[in-house]
Protein backbone atom coordinates (compact mmCIF):
# COMPACT_ATOMS: atom_id res chain seq x y z
CA UNK A 1 0.00 0.00 0.00
CA UNK A 2 1.40 4.03 -0.80
CA UNK A 3 1.78 5.90 2.01
CA UNK A 4 -0.41 8.69 2.38
CA UNK A 5 1.07 12.13 0.43
CA UNK A 6 2.66 15.19 2.37
CA UNK A 7 3.10 18.24 1.27
CA UNK A 8 6.77 20.16 2.42
CA UNK A 9 6.09 23.76 1.88
CA UNK A 10 7.60 25.69 4.16
CA UNK A 11 5.48 28.18 5.86
CA UNK A 12 7.82 30.47 7.52
CA UNK A 13 10.90 31.11 9.40
CA UNK A 14 12.05 28.86 12.39
CA UNK A 15 15.21 26.53 11.44
CA UNK A 16 12.69 23.28 11.19
CA UNK A 17 9.14 22.93 10.05
CA UNK A 18 7.05 20.61 11.47
CA UNK A 19 6.20 18.15 8.97
CA UNK A 20 3.65 15.40 10.31
CA UNK A 21 2.89 15.27 13.54
CA UNK A 22 2.71 13.12 16.59
CA UNK A 23 -0.76 12.86 16.51
CA UNK A 24 -0.94 11.80 12.44
CA UNK A 25 1.75 9.25 13.28
CA UNK A 26 -0.19 7.72 15.63
CA UNK A 27 -3.08 7.21 13.78
CA UNK A 28 -1.57 6.04 10.45
CA UNK A 29 0.83 3.52 12.32
CA UNK A 30 -2.36 2.08 14.13
CA UNK A 31 -3.73 1.92 10.15
CA UNK A 32 -0.37 0.11 9.10
CA UNK A 33 -0.76 -1.86 12.09
CA UNK A 34 -4.07 -3.21 11.78
CA UNK A 35 -3.06 -4.12 7.87
CA UNK A 36 0.33 -5.84 8.39
CA UNK A 37 -1.58 -7.98 11.49
CA UNK A 38 -4.40 -9.09 9.06
CA UNK A 39 -1.89 -10.36 6.43
CA UNK A 40 -0.56 -12.31 8.69
CA UNK A 41 -3.70 -13.23 10.58
CA UNK A 42 -2.93 -16.74 12.22
CA UNK A 43 0.02 -17.85 10.92
CA UNK A 44 3.65 -18.52 12.36
CA UNK A 45 4.61 -15.34 13.98
CA UNK A 46 6.78 -13.11 11.41
CA UNK A 47 10.12 -12.18 12.44
CA UNK A 48 10.04 -8.23 11.98
CA UNK A 49 13.79 -6.67 11.47
CA UNK A 50 14.44 -3.57 12.36
CA UNK A 51 17.06 -2.18 11.02
CA UNK A 52 19.45 -0.02 14.06
CA UNK A 53 19.16 2.54 15.07
CA UNK A 54 16.48 4.62 13.09
CA UNK A 55 13.66 2.31 13.10
CA UNK A 56 13.48 1.47 16.60
CA UNK A 57 10.48 3.78 17.56
CA UNK A 58 8.89 2.80 14.41
CA UNK A 59 9.09 -0.83 15.31
CA UNK A 60 8.31 -0.21 18.92
CA UNK A 61 4.65 1.18 17.90
CA UNK A 62 4.12 -0.81 14.68
CA UNK A 63 4.07 -4.28 16.76
CA UNK A 64 1.97 -2.76 19.48
CA UNK A 65 -0.72 -1.66 16.90
CA UNK A 66 -0.50 -4.90 15.58
CA UNK A 67 -2.79 -7.36 17.35
CA UNK A 68 -0.87 -10.75 16.74
CA UNK A 69 2.58 -12.60 17.77
CA UNK A 70 5.28 -11.23 16.48
CA UNK A 71 9.32 -12.24 16.74
CA UNK A 72 11.43 -9.36 17.13
CA UNK A 73 15.32 -8.71 15.77
CA UNK A 74 17.61 -6.16 14.85
CA UNK A 75 20.54 -5.63 12.35
CA UNK A 76 22.55 -2.87 12.20
CA UNK A 77 24.98 -1.77 9.23
CA UNK A 78 27.50 0.71 8.35
CA UNK A 79 26.24 3.76 6.15
CA UNK A 80 27.14 3.49 2.35
CA UNK A 81 30.58 4.87 1.40
CA UNK A 82 30.97 6.69 -1.66
CA UNK A 83 32.37 3.58 -3.54
CA UNK A 84 29.00 1.56 -2.26
CA UNK A 85 30.11 -0.74 0.42
CA UNK A 86 28.69 -1.84 2.89
CA UNK A 87 29.18 -3.79 6.52
CA UNK A 88 26.65 -5.87 8.53
CA UNK A 89 27.70 -3.92 12.09
CA UNK A 90 25.26 -6.51 14.16
CA UNK A 91 23.69 -8.99 12.68
CA UNK A 92 19.99 -11.14 13.00
CA UNK A 93 20.09 -13.47 16.25
CA UNK A 94 16.84 -15.29 14.75
CA UNK A 95 17.41 -18.30 11.66
CA UNK A 96 15.04 -16.56 9.38
CA UNK A 97 15.03 -19.72 7.09
CA UNK A 98 11.57 -20.78 6.21
CA UNK A 99 10.26 -17.72 8.20
CA UNK A 100 8.07 -14.48 7.20
CA UNK A 101 10.11 -11.39 7.28
CA UNK A 102 9.25 -8.12 7.41
CA UNK A 103 12.34 -5.56 7.12
CA UNK A 104 11.58 -2.79 9.17
CA UNK A 105 13.45 0.57 8.07
CA UNK A 106 13.20 4.38 9.34
CA UNK A 107 13.34 5.60 5.88
CA UNK A 108 13.83 4.97 2.01
CA UNK A 109 16.12 7.43 0.22
CA UNK A 110 17.79 6.14 -2.55
CA UNK A 111 16.94 2.80 -2.03
CA UNK A 112 20.33 1.18 -1.51
CA UNK A 113 20.54 0.30 1.56
CA UNK A 114 16.67 -1.72 1.60
CA UNK A 115 18.35 -3.07 -1.99
CA UNK A 116 21.02 -4.29 0.08
CA UNK A 117 19.28 -5.97 3.12
CA UNK A 118 16.82 -7.31 0.66
CA UNK A 119 19.32 -9.20 -1.09
CA UNK A 120 21.78 -10.27 2.08
CA UNK A 121 18.63 -12.15 4.03
CA UNK A 122 16.75 -13.57 0.83
CA UNK A 123 20.23 -15.18 0.59
CA UNK A 124 19.08 -17.33 4.18
CA UNK A 125 15.58 -18.48 2.20
CA UNK A 126 13.12 -16.71 4.30
CA UNK A 127 9.44 -18.69 2.98
CA UNK A 128 8.19 -14.51 2.41
CA UNK A 129 10.00 -11.42 2.87
CA UNK A 130 8.39 -7.45 2.61
CA UNK A 131 9.55 -4.33 4.04
CA UNK A 132 7.89 -1.53 5.57
CA UNK A 133 9.28 1.98 6.11
CA UNK A 134 7.71 4.92 8.26
CA UNK A 135 8.95 7.52 5.67
CA UNK A 136 9.46 6.92 1.40
CA UNK A 137 11.31 9.98 -0.17
CA UNK A 138 10.39 8.48 -3.59
CA UNK A 139 11.96 11.99 -5.51
CA UNK A 140 15.69 10.50 -4.47
CA UNK A 141 15.17 6.60 -5.12
CA UNK A 142 18.34 5.12 -7.64
CA UNK A 143 17.47 1.96 -7.39
CA UNK A 144 14.04 1.01 -7.67
CA UNK A 145 13.58 -1.51 -4.83
CA UNK A 146 10.42 -3.49 -3.62
CA UNK A 147 8.77 -1.45 -0.92
CA UNK A 148 5.53 -3.39 0.18
CA UNK A 149 4.72 -0.80 3.03
CA UNK A 150 5.46 2.83 3.85
CA UNK A 151 3.46 5.07 6.41
CA UNK A 152 4.44 8.54 4.79
CA UNK A 153 5.63 9.71 1.38
CA UNK A 154 7.48 12.49 1.75
CA UNK A 155 9.13 15.05 -0.65
CA UNK A 156 13.24 15.61 -0.87
CA UNK A 157 13.50 17.00 2.43
CA UNK A 158 16.33 16.41 5.60
CA UNK A 159 13.87 15.53 8.14
CA UNK A 160 14.42 14.47 11.74
CA UNK A 161 12.59 13.11 14.78
CA UNK A 162 10.72 10.10 15.56
CA UNK A 163 14.32 8.05 15.28
CA UNK A 164 15.46 9.71 12.73
CA UNK A 165 18.36 11.64 13.42
CA UNK A 166 21.25 14.78 12.33
CA UNK A 167 24.80 13.65 14.06
CA UNK A 168 22.72 11.59 16.43
CA UNK A 169 20.51 14.23 17.67
CA UNK A 170 16.69 14.77 17.64
CA UNK A 171 15.65 10.85 17.52
CA UNK A 172 13.31 11.30 20.25
CA UNK A 173 11.62 14.24 18.85
CA UNK A 174 7.87 12.85 18.62
CA UNK A 175 7.13 14.77 15.54
CA UNK A 176 8.80 14.62 12.01
CA UNK A 177 10.54 18.13 11.29
CA UNK A 178 12.15 19.00 8.03
CA UNK A 179 15.04 20.98 8.14
CA UNK A 180 15.16 24.19 6.53
CA UNK A 181 18.82 25.02 5.98
CA UNK A 182 20.94 22.27 6.23
CA UNK A 183 24.42 23.95 6.05
CA UNK A 184 23.36 25.89 9.25
CA UNK A 185 22.46 22.83 11.11
CA UNK A 186 26.42 21.63 9.82
CA UNK A 187 27.93 24.25 11.36
CA UNK A 188 25.39 23.95 14.59
CA UNK A 189 24.55 20.90 15.27
CA UNK A 190 22.55 21.65 18.09
CA UNK A 191 20.27 24.53 16.25
CA UNK A 192 17.26 22.91 16.48
CA UNK A 193 17.17 22.14 19.92
CA UNK A 194 15.26 25.39 21.49
CA UNK A 195 12.79 24.73 18.56
CA UNK A 196 11.84 20.70 20.06
CA UNK A 197 12.69 20.74 23.37
CA UNK A 198 11.15 24.20 24.72
CA UNK A 199 13.32 26.02 27.07
CA UNK A 200 15.78 22.77 28.25
CA UNK A 201 18.34 24.17 26.28
CA UNK A 202 19.47 26.67 23.93
P1 LIG B 1 19.25 4.99 1.55
O1 LIG B 1 20.21 3.84 1.57
O2 LIG B 1 19.76 6.13 0.71
O3 LIG B 1 17.84 4.62 1.20
O4 LIG B 1 19.29 5.68 2.96
C1 LIG B 1 18.87 5.18 4.08
C2 LIG B 1 19.47 5.91 5.28
O5 LIG B 1 19.83 7.29 5.04
C3 LIG B 1 18.38 5.97 6.30
O6 LIG B 1 18.30 4.76 7.04
C4 LIG B 1 18.80 7.16 7.13
O7 LIG B 1 19.71 6.76 8.13
C5 LIG B 1 19.50 8.09 6.17
N1 LIG B 1 18.60 9.20 5.75
C6 LIG B 1 18.13 9.44 4.51
N2 LIG B 1 17.36 10.54 4.49
C7 LIG B 1 17.34 11.02 5.76
C8 LIG B 1 16.71 12.15 6.38
O8 LIG B 1 15.98 12.96 5.77
N3 LIG B 1 16.92 12.30 7.71
C9 LIG B 1 17.71 11.46 8.45
N4 LIG B 1 18.32 10.39 7.90
C10 LIG B 1 18.15 10.17 6.56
Amino acid sequence: MAGEVIDGRFASHPPAELLIDRNAIERRIDELGTELAEMFGDGPPPVLVGVLKGSAMFLADLIRAMNIDVVVDFMSISPYSHAGVVRILKDLDEDIRDKDVVIVEDIVDTGLTLNYLRKTLSQREPSSMRAVTFLDKTARRIIPVPLEFSAFEIPDVFVVGYGLDFQGLYRNAADILAVRDLARLANEPRLLVPQIFGLKDG
